[in-house]
């Protein structure tokens, strides 16, 4: 998807952070007016983001971030493969040069080897990634950083020949094989499986306003699986997903999934379709609330995939539309370029998120009700006062007369709804979601004659 302008520039390195350990940033470097890696160190410090993802090995960059507490993916470039699978001195060399020398005061956490080489017409160097994947693990073992180190490589979404529905996500047949081995060293060595989904190129293939509510996170009909029966409310989750079904139907449940890459540009041409700052703000911020919220993915609950936004900064020096040089979240004096929920300090919905209700196992034993985010407007409780309605519940309380009619207002209906269409559901955390603008609570909302279903009171 993103893959073919990405191979050309993303070779030197990109690192990501996140203020929880499972938001990270890619750190590109393609651009002549950057911030010292020093003064990017410290800022991604004073941000959620606790990862960073470099595209090379940059040891004046990997030595910046020593004693940050920032975990560091490192990256080799296709070019380097043929060599590190031919050679085991070369790999050898290579982590007693980039690796050894920093560990472990520069955390670093994995190393990515080559990116979206599945998705290059290159027979030859698909065959000589697992090598080189092998022998940099054998050199890591040899180094005794096997198993605190790992070793992956980054696919894009191309390695998919079917993704919708998300149940129905399956591998290209024709590099099934090779997934495969690969999945078998993923699933051998514990490193997850990395992938770069970008909703933001769904959209642009598809531009009719009700796919940019499902890329954006922002209220939509959703859509059903028809395998799995789900409803998806978000391309993110969907792509994800479609990834996770495809890993399971390898038989390895056992491989974790990180986004390496994913974003929006807030910049394009007028030609464009899909990059404005309202646009890139509502994705990234959306996206980072819904991994704050640990909701996960309907299938994988309860916990959020860890994941690196693209991208750090704009890299003013790579070709293509200027979208390709918009991606970013800071500016070279490391001001923001739009709010993305990243301050340390988290916002309203985190801190919401953070009762115990809403941890990330659910526990269906102990009560809890579904009601709105603090600050969601009333047209998006309107939407999802609507929606719920729509799904046959009762809302007749709710109606004039009914006993949770007064107070007559869109928020308390809202509510109501919302949270009957949660029960109803089936009370899992992503029957609480109505696009990132609600939340789970211990404390049951009813009041006088107008009571909320809970699971103690059906
Ligand atoms: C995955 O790894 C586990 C633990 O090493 C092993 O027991 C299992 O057989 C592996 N599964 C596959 C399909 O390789
Ligand atoms: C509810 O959750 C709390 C905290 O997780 C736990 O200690 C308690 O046992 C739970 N109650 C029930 C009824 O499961």
């Amino acid at each position: 998807m993103a893959s073919l302008l990405y191979f050309l520039f993303l070779f030197t390195f990109a690192p990501l952070s996140e203020s929880q350990s499972y938001i990270g940033v890619n750190y590109g470097q393609v651009g002549d007016n950057l911030p010292s890696p020093e003064a990017t160190a410290k800022l991604l410090q004073s941000t959620a983001i606790e990862k960073v993802r470099l595209y090379g090995s940059d040891p004046g960059v990997i030595k910046a971030f020593a004693n940050t507490g920032i975990g560091i993916m490192i990256g080799i470039s296709n070019s380097d493969i043929p060599g590190m699978a031919s050679d085991p001195d070369l790999a050898k060399n290579w982590i007693d040069n980039n690796v050894v020398p920093f560990y472990p005061a520069s955390k670093i956490i994995l190393i990515n080897v080559g990116n979206e080489v599945l998705s290059y017409n290159d027979p030859n160097m698909m065959k000589q990634l697992l090598p080189a994947m092998q022998n940099l693990q054998n050199a890591l073992d040899a180094a005794d950083l096997g198993g605190k180190i790992k070793v992956s490589t980054v696919h894009s979404m191309a390695v998919l020949t079917q993704s919708d529905p998300p149940s129905s996500g399956r591998f290209d047949p024709t590099i099934g094989d090779l997934l495969k081995e690969l999945l078998g060293f993923n699933n051998a060595t514990g490193s997850p499986f990395a992938i770069n989904p970008y909703p933001y190129f769904a959209y642009r293939s598809d531009p009719r306003p009700e796919t940019l509510a499902f890329c954006l996170f922002q209220p939509n009909s959703g859509r059903v699986d028809s395998g799995s029966k789900i409803k998806y409310t978000n391309m993110f989750d969907a792509q994800v997903d479609a990834i996770r079904s495809a890993i399971d139907a390898m038989g390895l449940k056992g491989v974790e999934i990180v986004v390496a890459e994913t974003g929006w540009p807030y910049k394009g041409d007028k030609a464009e379709v899909g990059p404005s700052l309202e646009n890139a703000k509502a994705y990234n911020g959306n996206l980072i609330a819904h991994l704050r919220s640990r909701v996960g993915t309907p299938l994988m609950p309860g916990k959020s995939v860890e994941t690196y936004l693209f991208a750090l900064y704009d890299e003013d020096q790579k070709p293509g539309p200027t979208s390709e040089r918009s991606f970013g979240l800071f500016r070279p004096d490391l001001s923001m370029i739009y709010d993305a929920g990243l301050s340390k300090t988290s916002q309203a919905p985190s801190t919401t998120i953070k009762t115990p209700a809403v941890s990330p196992a659910p526990e269906p034993k102990n009560d809890s009700w579904c009601v709105p985010k603090a600050g969601v407007s009333d047209a998006q409780l309107q939407e999802n006062l609507d929606y719920a309605c729509g799904q046959g519940i009762d809302c007749g309380p709710i109606q004039p007369g009914g006993a949770c009619f007064e107070p007559s207002n869109v928020a308390s209906h809202a509510t109501y709804a919302m949270n009957l269409l949660y029960q109803k559901s089936g009370r899992n955390p992503w029957n609480c979601d109505f696009s990132q603008t609600a939340t789970l609570t211990s404390t049951n909302p009813s009041y006088d004659k107008c009571t909320y279903l809970g699971s103690g009171s059906t």
